[in-house]
């Protein structure tokens, strides 16, 4: 196959020594290689996302996780952060997961200001919001280290950030947000083929009614095709 050389925001060029790492052959999912696989390469997704949190590794897009975190998450109300076509559709998404969901609309090209979330969250309506930190469609980066402050005065509402176009790119004040929200987080500036590891806060919310329907995903391993195969 012809090597087309990418220009896009993401996925991008691969080096020879990652495509020969994956040249391994296949092991199980439920045996002693792959959690010895998994809990290794822990202290280096920590190192690469600067957060002490556990990171959760999800085979599916990232819309998969998005949706995932707003099943489990969200169950009053939702404030979706939208300035261009990819926060635009975490509305969509909300919506068609039932969610009670509200937008908080700026026009496309311009950040999401943290005195904006700040008004909408003193109505104390919401128990999660929806942020892009950098908006792929526009190239329109949100302050998140502004916005990931307000946390401090609204500890139960969940941030979920989508950081799949910055994370690994930009440097910011992470520690403090990765420890405090659910971000789905870097795919595309990473070397490396797609996957959406994600950091989560440690403290689980309860109580948590089940989630009305299964969480997506495109996951191809077995306990998710029979979760799926159970719809
Ligand atoms: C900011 C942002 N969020 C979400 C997505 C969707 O990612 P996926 O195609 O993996 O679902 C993209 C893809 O370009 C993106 O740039």
């Amino acid at each position: 196959m012809a090597h087309v050389k990418l220009h896009i925001p993401g996925p991008v060029e691969v080096s020879a020594k990652t495509f020969q790492a994956m040249t391994q052959p296949m092991i199980g999912h439920r045996g002693q290689g792959f959690k010895d696989l998994y809990g290794r390469i822990q202290p280096q997704l920590q190192s690469m996302l600067s957060t002490q949190q556990r990171i959760y590794l999800s085979t599916s897009s990232a819309w998969g996780v998005m949706e995932g975190a707003l099943t489990n998450l969200c169950t009053k109300k939702v404030l979706n952060c939208m300035c261009g076509a990819f926060s635009d559709k975490w509305f969509d998404v909300a919506k068609k997961l039932g969610k009670d969901a509200e937008a908080l609309q700026v026009p496309w090209g311009s950040p999401i200001r943290a005195e904006q979330i700040d008004a909408r969250l003193a109505t104390g309506q919401f128990d999660a919001l929806t942020l892009i930190h950098n908006e792929t469609s526009t190239g329109t980066m949100s302050p998140l280290d502004e916005i990931a402050a307000l946390k401090k005065k609204y500890p139960d509402v969940m941030f979920i950030v989508d950081a799949v176009s910055s994370l690994t790119a930009f440097r910011t004040a992470s520690t403090t947000w990765a420890s405090t929200s659910s971000s789905p987080a870097p795919r595309k500036p990473s070397p490396y083929p797609p996957a959406s590891p994600s950091s989560s806060h440690p403290r689980p919310r309860s109580p948590r009614p089940p989630p009305s329907r299964p969480v997506a995903t495109t996951s191809t391993s077995s306990s998710s095709r029979r979760t799926r195969s159970r719809t």
